[in-house]
């Protein structure tokens, strides 16, 4: 049983008369065998908070709590946690077999318990005969291999990892995230991990914790956050969205002279509209939407589709293969479900 908690975590570097914040006031909390994903642009904090929990960076105030205690008086050798970072850091001048069990003859285990430790997270990550190599003998995918299996034989209350796979090639980044993700819920071990891509945290995620600039945004399973971004950052951020500026008045959103229905009670004013590439349907009813095909791919089970109309530009779509599109011709459709952001407000979610 372990689960983690940031209460108001905060870390101003600089100047305190003009500081840079990188982390302001994050509070959630990571529940016992939870794998969540700290997802954000580059530079918006995700490493900082990360290295407070590990130790390497000390809070300028608020707590970070494992199992309820406060962790942040412990220096990072002594907390149950273990990191994994983006650069491979293996020791070069050790084999594999002594890069994984530094940590155990660290803690004076006895030799037999710590061959057997080693021998079993080398099996773990799928390199069982790779002991006797030295780092650079491994590829890139290896080495982060050897990286998990070395933090992994800590048995750490809360794993780490940022970035770690950012370095490989595509392939191999959806390969070792998978393995991974099996090892994490084998182990059930409580995870946080840091990417700024999002198909890897919408893939990986129990949950995922948006930042932007320091501060939390969102925090919500990967469905959720897809279907109901809270905010117009986490909107734009996350997945493709077709974005509209409209005006409200009355019962309807205009947008140039397309009218859309308008959320209950909401007052008259300017609206953003967030339209998901696929909450459109094809259909030549009254009221339907024109525009002209300017651009279309074939991507496995559905089409890419761009649409240029008169009043908003140019539209993303994914449409199912079944509907017949040409490049260059016309196609009619209407959005069966968009987002309505008035102001600062949660925004109103519209099913037609
Ligand atoms: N040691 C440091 N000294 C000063 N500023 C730092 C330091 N580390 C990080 N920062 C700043 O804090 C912000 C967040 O950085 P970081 O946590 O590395 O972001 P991310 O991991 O999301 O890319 C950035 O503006 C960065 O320049
Ligand atoms: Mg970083």
């Amino acid at each position: 049983m372990s689960t983690l908690e940031l209460n108001k975590l905060r870390k101003a570097f600089g100047a305190v008369a003009n500081p840079v914040v990188a982390v302001n006031d994050l509070s959630f909390t990571v529940a016992d065998g939870e794998f969540l994903c700290i997802l954000g642009p580059s530079g918006c904090g995700k490493s900082t908070a990360l290295r407070m929990i590990a130790g390497f960076e000390e809070p300028t105030s608020g707590d970070v709590l494992i199992d309820g205690q406060s962790i942040v008086a412990i220096p990072p050798n002594k907390r149950p946690t273990a990191m994994v970072f983006q650069k491979y850091t293996l020791w070069p001048h050790m084999k594999v077999y002594d890069n994984i069990a530094f940590g155990l003859r660290l803690r004076h285990l006895p030799k037999a318990e710590i061959e057997k430790e080693v021998r079993e997270a080398l099996e773990l990550v799928h390199l069982g005969d790779y002991g006797d190599r030295y780092p650079a003998q491994l590829s890139g995918g290896e080495q982060q291999r050897v990286a998990i299996a070395r933090a992994l034989v800590l048995k750490p209350k809360i794993l780490l990892l940022d970035e770690p796979f950012s370095n490989l090639d595509a392939l191999l980044r959806v390969r070792l995230r998978e393995e991974l993700r099996t090892i994490q819920r084998n182990l059930k071990i409580t995870a946080v991990f840091v990417t700024h891509d999002q198909e890897e945290a919408l893939s990986l995620a129990d949950r995922i914790a948006v930042m932007r600039k320091g501060e939390l945004q969102q925090l919500d399973k990967p469905a959720s956050i897809y279907a109901t971004p809270q905010n117009l950052f986490v909107a734009d951020f996350i997945g493709a969205m077709n974005m509209f500026e409209g005006k409200l008045s009355g019962r309807s959103i205009q947008l140039g002279d397309l009218a859309l229905p308008a959320p209950a009670g909401a007052a008259s004013g300017e609206v953003k509209v967030a339209l998901r590439p696929e909450d459109v349907a094809v259909t030549d009813a009254a009221g339907a939407w024109a525009g002209t095909v300017t651009q279309m791919s074939d991507l496995g089970h559905y089409r890419k589709v761009f649409v240029r109309t008169p009043q908003l530009g140019s539209l993303k779509l994914y449409l199912p293969k079944s509907v017949e599109v040409t490049e260059g011709g016309p196609l009619h459709f209407k959005p069966t479900r968009y987002l309505v952001f008035q102001g600062q407000d949660k925004p109103a979610e519209i099913h037609l």
